[in-house]
């Protein structure tokens, strides 16, 4: 068993994730939070949302997993969100193209479909599974269609990104913000994408959640105001050009702007409030990098991108979370299609003298000459330069059919305006972080195999499996153990169970097996610290507390005992003075 295996046989043995659809011989891409993972997963997310929501101030909004066909036309994600599939002609097993090649030859996954069957003839790749003839490579659309309403309805798709949400409901969002740049929003929740043949487990899910936050920016002001928090934070960056050589390079972000090596503030600053959240959550930071999209990889979208990288251990480098500058892609985008103007409109502090060259077509003129097309022949002459309208005769152009206007009916001339404001199209940042992956990464990087020197409760063990989560997100954060199944040890474990999860502190009461078993079973769920209640509880209204990394004890009064664990749990308090050492 590799390390991937380990972790996985542990999650399922222990109620963090399992297979879904088990009981039906389970689907490649799917799997279930148990108790304990949707635990972990829901406290990850809740420290997403402290930063984002809480500190950053971009206030959660929640819009349909389901999505109709213009959102996704507009997005670009119906003519080009695929890809390369080949089905095997014999046993109609289907198969990503370019990873049949990505052994023999570079740079499969920048192959044409032209290129990618060549490479496949030329290299004598037959079917995986029955070594049959394949067929010729085509590209297969990564959204799940569905249809809304019965009958004909109306096409849909399951979202592939929330982040289309938070485009559609700019003007909503522009107006909730009253129209001050920066302003963002963030969703939470599930995306969906029909990968092809997903063979990396839980890395490659079809059905997945996304923490997302679309930040909309002044194209021209791209400085962060706090930029200062981060700017001397350390990162290990790996940028395009550190790529042509294999360098990650350790460098304060206030050195990666001055370098030019991050294209503005506002990116280095998302790269340092996202390195915080990853730490914080238990990402080791000797394995964590930023990795800066090369030009042939960039999305469509995008003019710069970051990935944080987590090194594991099967997949070796994989991406969490992507950082980018969408520019006003999407906004253009989906006014083009919603034929809908998304911009804001901000006012000056002071107004501003301007000259502009105004044409003033005579529209009583106009009307009986052109009728229904007067108002799109006016605004075609509104848009015409000096030059163009010093005619007897001016020729427009609408909708690529010419119309003669009688110069005489058209006046024009420069004047000198107040212009109390302007139009934007904002720039969109977006930190997209792949939730699933993050607790893959977070419960691998937790996962140890202890060596012990010493049995410990006289327990004939000398190794132990232990997840060192960090506090914040374990799913279990005491556990209450009586030493014996007897009633007065019980109703003493079940009271100071009851104030523990009185103080809101996540407690499991765990009563079968020896007790050197049941810290074994905690310290494989991560628990950071057990109480056992023993004969001296009875007689002394003390306990046991030990902690899961030292396996250190100390005996500690009952009265109190929520606030010394809760300040164990959340404010850094010193084990040592929990209680008196045994
Ligand atoms: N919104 C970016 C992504 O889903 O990849």
């Amino acid at each position: 068993m590799d390390k991937y295996d380990q972790v996985i046989e542990l999650a399922k043995r222990r109620g963090f994730l399992w297979n879904s659809f088990e009981l039906y011989g389970g689907t490649a891409g799917f799997y279930d939070y148990g108790p304990l993972g949707s635990t972990l997963k829901r406290r990850i997310e809740q420290i997403w949302r402290e930063l984002y929501v809480v500190h950053e101030g971009y206030m959660e909004i929640e819009t349909p997993t389901v999505g109709i066909e213009d959102i996704f036309l507009a997005s670009g994600h119906v003519g080009g969100f695929s890809d390369p599939l080949c089905e095997c002609k014999e046993c109609k097993g289907a198969f990503r193209a370019d990873h049949l090649i990505d052994k023999l030859v570079p740079s499969a996954e920048t192959m044409g479909n032209a290129e990618l069957d060549a490479a496949i003839k030329e290299h004598g790749v037959s079917c995986p599974e029955c070594e049959g003839e394949l067929g010729e490579a085509y590209e297969f659309n990564l959204m799940f269609k569905t249809q809304i309403g019965p009958g004909n309805g109306r096409q849909g798709y399951m979202r592939p990104e929330t982040a289309q949400g938070m485009f559609v409901d700019f003007l909503r969002l522009a107006r909730f913000y009253r129209e001050k740049l920066p302003f963002g929003a963030t969703q939470i929740g599930k995306s969906y994408r029909n990968e092809i043949s997903p063979r990396q487990g839980v890395i490659r899910l079809r059905e997945f959640t996304q923490a997302e936050a679309e930040i909309f920016i002044d194209p021209n002001d791209k400085k962060h105001p706090n930029i200062e928090r981060f700017a001397n934070t350390m990162i290990n960056l790996y940028s395009d050009a550190g790529q042509d050589t294999g360098i990650v390079e350790k460098l304060s972000l206030a050195d990666a702007l001055d370098k030019g090596i991050i294209a503005h503030e506002f990116l280095a600053y998302q790269i340092g409030l996202t390195n915080h959240f990853l730490q914080r959550v238990g990402i080791a930071g000797n394995k964590l990098r930023f990795r800066q999209h090369r030009k042939d990889e960039m999305a469509h979208y995008a003019i710069d991108c970051w990935d944080a990288e987590v090194d594991t251990d099967r997949f070796g480098w994989i991406e969490i979370v992507g950082i980018a500058d969408r520019t006003d892609y999407d906004l253009n985008a989906h006014s083009t299609v919603s034929k809908t103007e998304l911009s804001i409109y901000r006012e000056y502090a002071e107004p501003k003298m301007a000259t502009q060259f105004i044409v003033k077509p005579n529209m009583g003129q106009l009307g009986p000459l052109f009728k229904g097309k007067a108002k799109a022949v006016a605004d075609a002459l509104k848009a015409m330069t000096q030059e163009e309208l010093e005619k007897d005769e001016i020729k427009v152009m609408v909708n690529e059919e010419e119309y003669t206007v009688p110069g005489d009916i058209v006046t024009f001339a420069e004047e000198t305006t107040k212009i109390s404001g302007e139009t934007i199209v904002p720039h969109v940042i977006e930190p997209s972080y792949g939730i699933d992956r993050i607790f893959y990464s977070v419960i691998e990087h937790a996962f140890l195999e202890e060596k012990l020197g010493k049995s410990e409760d006289d327990e004939e063990e000398d190794a132990r499996i232990i997840m060192k989560l960090q506090n914040e997100v374990a799913p279990v954060q005491v556990a209450i153990l009586p030493l014996l199944s007897r009633e007065e040890l019980i109703q003493h474990a079940r009271s100071i169970e009851n104030r523990l999860r009185t103080k809101g502190l996540l407690v499991s009461y765990d009563d079968s097996g020896t007790i050197g078993r049941r810290y074994r079973r905690n310290d494989e769920i991560g628990t950071p610290y057990s109480v056992t209640i023993d004969y001296d509880t009875v007689d002394e209204n003390t306990v046991t507390i030990r902690e899961r990394d030292s396996m250190k004890q100390v005996r500690a009064p009952i009265s109190g005992l929520q606030e010394v664990l809760y300040d164990l749990m959340y404010n850094d308090k010193e084990f040592e003075s929990a209680g008196e050492a045994l």
